[in-house]
């Protein structure tokens, strides 16, 4: 300390010296002294011995009264006038006396009477690196929109460094990171951020670097800025599903109102960048838009009509999911609805009868009705099984074709025993519960001749009147066909083989008997004659 205080001795307080400036004050023309001392000096330190320096008499300064006059009410410096030291009465802070980075001067004029002198001194106070540099404001916000390209910059704010020379700032760094680099204006030592890798603020929104102003004083100082930097958005995402497919299954018989999916997409995109409203495409089939509901904010699907398997089994749902953006951006899904059967219809009986009636000498075999059966149900709700009553003389019969049936007779008919058949069909599908469906046919048994008439009684016995009166009915003959109509009409005839049938005439139409003779008991006792039918 000692060492630095003393006069001015190096280089350039040498020539400081040599270019003094004589100065004239009354007769006296006195040089001027200089001294240098670092700022911060401790209270007392001794800065250098003026009365030598001038070359005055140390012993006679008391009685001449060796001071310092100054007209600044706060000196840094005082004089011992004991043994002539210049010394520090205060601490001085030299960019408190200077401003900016030129050599701190302060002048003092030191005075001694009898004679009256005054001598001028210059102390250069000497810059020590007290200070740090600071950001007046110690953070910096940026808000860079993600679209920003490489290479933009960005004004940071300065530092400042009180100190002067090598003690003010010389350096800024950065926090080493992806995105930014530091850049330095050359004129006005101004920091700047440059963008080197484009953000994205899907992947960091917010970014905090630190800028380290460093000056080169020994030891250095530093100060930091802290830089917080928005990524803000650019709508450069689309909406994305969780899934690309759905895929659900529904039963048919589902009411109105009945939720069948919901749909989910997602778009990282901030604001109403990321906003999402779901519709269903445009393109797909009327039916669609009459059966399903699709919430424009949730994305939920509800059923809004009535679903009927047998009009489709699936119904293929194209969702797009849009965001707010300008322009917005969109996200495609499909969802898939498979609907499940179930057994709502019953099976349903066609039968195509070939007649009403049947004739009773129908062979074996013999094709009464053709059924065709249908479900509108599919797999087992729509497999038929078919049968009829088996008190009938007919049975079922697989045609080549599925679920088409011929009904044959089995046994032989008698339409003289049974006249008329009800057969009841029946379909039951597989399903479960099964539905089923009845159908009645009807069937007439139609006659043929297959009976030939019969006598109630044969041979018949009778007993007639003699003297009978000529032409006059005797008795009646009468035979039944179980046939009818046609087939049960009867005409009557005697055969002609004998002499008494001479005796008689029959009306062919009902049988009645006439006598075309008075009979005799005692001639005839007895005769034999045969009436056909
Ligand atoms: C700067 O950042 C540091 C670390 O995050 C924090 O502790 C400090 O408070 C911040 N300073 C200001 C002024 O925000
Ligand atoms: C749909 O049908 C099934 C089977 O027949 C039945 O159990 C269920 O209750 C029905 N649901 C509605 C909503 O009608
Ligand atoms: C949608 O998906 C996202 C991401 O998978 C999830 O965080 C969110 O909870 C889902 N929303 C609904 C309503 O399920």
């Amino acid at each position: 300390m000692e060492n630095q205080a003393g006069p001015c001795l190096k280089e350039h307080c040498r020539i400081w010296f040599c270019l003094s400036l004589l100065l004239i004050f009354g007769n006296h023309v006195v040089a001027e002294l200089r001294y240098s001392v670092p700022e911060e000096t401790k209270d007392g330190t001794v800065v250098g011995n003026v009365a030598k320096d001038l070359g005055m008499d140390k012993s006679s300064l008391k009685d001449r009264r060796f001071r310092v006059v100054s007209e600044s009410k706060d000196r840094h410096f005082d004089v011992d006038s004991n043994n002539g030291a210049l010394k520090v009465r205060s601490k001085i802070d030299r960019e408190e006396l200077c401003e900016g980075n030129g050599p701190c001067l302060l002048e003092l004029q030191i005075l001694v009477e009898n004679p009256l002198e005054i001598h001028h001194i210059v102390v250069e106070i000497t810059d020590v690196n007290d200070h740090a540099p600071m950001f007046i404001e110690q953070e910096q916000v940026f808000e860079i929109g993600e679209q920003s390209s490489p290479g933009a910059r960005f004004q940071l704010h300065a530092a400042r460094d009180p100190d002067a020379g090598a003690n003010s700032i010389r350096t800024y760094t950065l926090t080493p990171n992806e995105h930014f680099d530091i850049e330095i204006s050359e004129e006005e030592n101004i920091p700047f951020l440059l963008l080197k890798n484009s953000l994205d603020r899907e992947q960091n929104n917010k970014h905090i670097l630190f800028v380290t102003a460093t000056d080169g004083g020994r030891p250095k100082k530093s100060g930091t800025l802290n830089v917080t930097i928005l990524v803000l958005d650019n709508n450069d995402n689309r909406p994305t599903f969780n899934q690309e497919i759905y895929q659900v299954e529904i039963q048919e018989n589902a009411s109105k109102g009945t939720r069948i999916a919901r749909v989910n997409a997602t778009d990282p995109d901030q604001g109403s960048n990321g906003e999402v409203e779901y519709s269903l495409s445009k393109m797909l089939p009327r039916k669609v838009y009459d059966l399903f509901d699709l919430a424009i904010s949730s994305g939920e699907i509800k059923l809004k009509g009535d679903l009927d398997f047998e009009e489709s089994e699936t119904y293929k749902l194209d969702i797009q999911a849009s965001d707010k953006g300008q322009p917005p951006l969109i996200g495609r899904c499909r969802l898939i609805i498979k609907i499940k059967d179930v057994n709502d219809n019953a099976p349903e009986i066609d039968v195509k009868s070939l007649s009403d009636s049947i004739s009773e000498d129908s062979k074996l075999d013999t094709v009464i009705a053709l059924i065709s059966v249908t479900d509108k149900d599919s797999g087992l709700n729509g497999k038929i099984l078919l049968n009829i009553n088996n008190d009938v003389p007919f049975s079922l019969k697989p045609s080549y074709k599925e679920n088409m049936y011929s009904i044959v007779t089995k046994e032989g008919l008698d339409r003289e025993k049974e006249k008329q058949y009800t057969i009841k069909i029946k379909a039951t599908d597989c399903g479960k519960p099964p539905l089923a469906t009845l159908k009645s046919l009807s069937i007439q048994i139609s006659d043929v001749n297959d009976n030939s008439p019969q006598f109630s009684e044969n041979p018949l016995y009778v007993y007639l009147t003699e003297n009978n009166k000529i032409g006059a009915p005797v008795f009646s003959v009468s035979a039944e066909d179980m046939d009818v109509n046609e087939n049960s009409a009867i005409l009557y005839h005697i055969v002609r083989e004998n002499d008494a049938t001479s005796f008689l005439s029959i009306n062919s139409e009902n049988g009645q008997l006439s006598a075309l003779k008075s009979f005799d008991f005692e001639s005839v006792k007895t005769f034999q004659f045969h009436v056909v039918a």
